[in-house]
């Protein structure tokens, strides 16, 4: 995958070991702190989990990075450019793509569609000026044709390409997304619990496609239950447990951390991969 530099005038050609920090990063709903001062790296190479029991904060800890919404403290450095508050598009628009923990395809357009959508969903006027093809589109129609197929074949999904999003199975759709949210050439992307809903099988093929995709230089912040994937794909994990982050480590260094142990005592998810 070729990428194309996006540095900002007052950093020409650095290249950032660090693609994205979070600064003692807070969210509050009412009296509720679901992101309690969370710090943590991600490494430009590899993948990056977070873990954490329900309600740890996992999923706001992705939509205050995103840009869904602004934190109410801290900050968020995107190869070192504050990217903190900024929208969701403008986010998007650096590289820093997102996928939902609900599975979020366009049912009645093919896969293929679903897919070539991806490439203009996030930035650029957004759903309405992918949909619509205005002609800066139209004349990267053969360029999204070609990158739709080679990002299908990547996810395997290749002999489904003309079929409703809708007929494929659970699994194969949460592929297309991630097939999808590629298509935008991200430099980050953020998983939110992909592999939700996947048998042990699909389960394999996922960490197959996430390790891919960090080999290949884009780097993976994954939110993931499964410690079965968390295993196999990620370099470093950081845990959070009522929006505190309370570990960070190699995989084996959080599963055998005492207090990351604790946090999932009485929690129905298990520690064991
Ligand atoms: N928009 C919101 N308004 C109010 N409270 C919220 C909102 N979003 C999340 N919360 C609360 O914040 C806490 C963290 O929720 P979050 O969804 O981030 O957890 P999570 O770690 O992603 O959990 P899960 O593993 O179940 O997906 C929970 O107590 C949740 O109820
Ligand atoms: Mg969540």
């Amino acid at each position: 995958m070729t990428r194309h530099s996006n540095r900002t005038a007052a950093e020409p050609g650095t290249i950032h070991e660090t693609r994205l920090s979070v600064r003692t990063l807070t969210k509050r709903f009412g009296g509720l702190v679901a992101v309690d001062a969370v710090t943590f790296d991600v490494a430009r190479a590899g993948v990056t989990a977070v873990i954490g029991p329900n309600g740890a904060g996992k999923t706001t800890l992705f939509n205050t990075i995103a840009g869904a919404f602004p934190p109410t403290d801290g900050r968020v450095l995107f190869e070192g450019d504050d990217i903190t508050g900024l929208p969701p598009e403008r986010v998007a628009a650096r590289g820093l793509i997102r996928t939902f923990q609900l599975v979020q395809l366009f049912q009645n357009l093919s896969v293929k569609e679903n897919v070539k959508v991806g490439r203009h969903l996030h930035t650029r006027g957004g759903l309405l000026a992918a949909l619509l093809r205005p002609g800066w589109a139209r004349r990267e129609e053969a360029g999204v044709e070609q990158r739709a197929r080679e990002l299908l074949a990547f996810v395997g999904l290749d002999h489904r390409a003309e079929l409703p999003a809708s007929v494929l199975p659970y699994g194969q759709q949460r592929l297309l997304e991630i097939a999808r949210a590629m298509a935008a050439e991200p430099k980050l992307l953020l998983l939110d619990e992909p592999a939700a809903g996947l048998n042990a099988d699909e389960t394999r093929r996922l960490a197959e496609v996430i390790r891919r995709i960090a080999d290949d230089g884009t780097t993976v912040l994954l939110i993931e239950h499964d410690m079965t994937l968390v295993m196999n794909t990620a370099d470093s994990v950081v845990v959070l447990d009522f929006g505190r982050k309370i570990s960070e480590g190699t995989p084996d260094a959080v599963r055998a951390d005492p207090a990351v142990i604790e946090a999932y005592l009485g929690s129905p998810e298990t520690l064991h991969a």
